[in-house]
């Protein structure tokens, strides 16, 4: 009779073993809620291929960041969806557009409690609904977009908003940005890079979610999905260019450079948990085909352990919830 050298079954014989050798640890404040405010409304108004997310109104905005901090979530990422669009985003610099109006109201209202922070991108602001401002071929001016980016990143600025949360993949945005904000005395605004931000499928829930006027796609300035090596070497360069964090996005499908990137820098990396990653399990979930609580939080603490610091995900305040419980 030979028995085996090795059981490593007896870590796991128990709640309370498995407990104590856990290696990933998931708090309620490494969880950001991203969520979505509407110009004109009076009522939050719902998102079909979101389950449970909405288009807020500004008074149902402001008690979801108080709902956000009760519950102890970390932050909160604002995304504004204007009235009015044109060719060159006008709303978001704006001081009286949507997004800025927003910040400025939680900032008052929930400043001390959560980190506000705004999304720099002009793709909710413009009738074609690229990230950009379009050359008269059609293609996103990368050059003439900084000089929009670094518009709205003062208006976010003055707006008060704590962190700019650069979304929209131009060659040089962090430091051009970064050189605005310093010249108007913006030295504590915090910048998150998604640096690492592929094209695909997976936003496709979250483009409802804005109204997106998009017709084609973003693959000339988001990565090509086969690409690890270039969203480390993207992750590296807005490192530095003057990122405080770093973001890698989608999560799940990309675990893979999320925890290259973790490896490769020395900043917070955070991932953001999509539109399209929040549809499948509440769909699955909705016809009885997989376990909606177990999923949710395996592929957080999956996140976690693959490198990120904090999470940009639609469940943030009812993940915050199973977090406390469990403790
Ligand atoms: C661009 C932006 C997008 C998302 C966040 N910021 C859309 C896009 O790149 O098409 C997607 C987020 C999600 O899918 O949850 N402003």
């Amino acid at each position: 009779m030979t028995f085996p050298a090795h059981r490593p079954r007896r870590l796991r014989q128990s709640p309370a073993v498995r407990r104590l050798v856990r290696e990933t640890h998931l708090l309620p404040s490494q969880l950001v809620l991203p969520a979505f405010v509407r110009e004109g409304l009076t009522e939050p108004h719902p998102i079909g291929s979101m389950p449970g997310v909405v288009q807020h109104s500004l008074d149902s905005l402001r008690r979801a960041a108080a709902e956000a901090a009760t519950a102890g979530v970390g932050g909160i990422m604002l995304f504004g969806v204007p009235a009015v669009r044109d060719a060159i985003g006008s709303a978001a610099d704006d001081p009286r557009g949507i997004l800025n109006v927003a910040t400025e109201a939680l900032v008052a209202e929930v400043g001390d409690a959560l980190v506000v922070q705004t999304d720099l991108c002009l793709d909710e602001f413009t009738d074609h609904g690229h990230c950009g401002v379009l050359r008269p071929d059609g293609v996103v001016d990368n050059d003439a977009t900084l000089e929009r980016y670094a518009a709205m990143a003062l208006a976010q600025a003055r707006a008060g908003s704590h962190l700019l949360g650069l979304s929209g993949m131009m060659d040089g945005q962090v430091a051009h940005i970064r050189a605005a904000l310093e010249a108007e005395g913006f030295t504590d605004t915090l910048i998150l890079a998604y640096a690492a931000k592929y094209a695909g499928a997976f936003y496709g829930p979250f483009r409802e979610a804005v109204d997106s006027q998009l017709t084609g796609d973003r693959r000339t300035y988001q990565l090509d999905p086969p690409n690890a090596r270039e969203g480390v070497r993207e992750a590296v360069t807005d490192v530095d260019e003057g990122a405080d964090i770093v973001m890698v996005k989608p999560a799940l499908p990309y675990l893979d450079v999320l925890a290259a990137v973790r490896d490769a820098v020395d900043v917070p990396v955070w991932a953001y948990q999509v539109s399209g990653e929040y549809a499948m399990i509440e769909a699955a979930a909705a016809n009885g085909w997989i376990d909606r609580r177990g999923a949710i939080s395996e592929a957080l603490v999956a996140i976690r352990r693959a490198g990120a610091d904090a999470v940009l995900t639609y469940w943030a305040v009812e993940a915050a919830g199973w977090l406390r419980e469990q403790r």
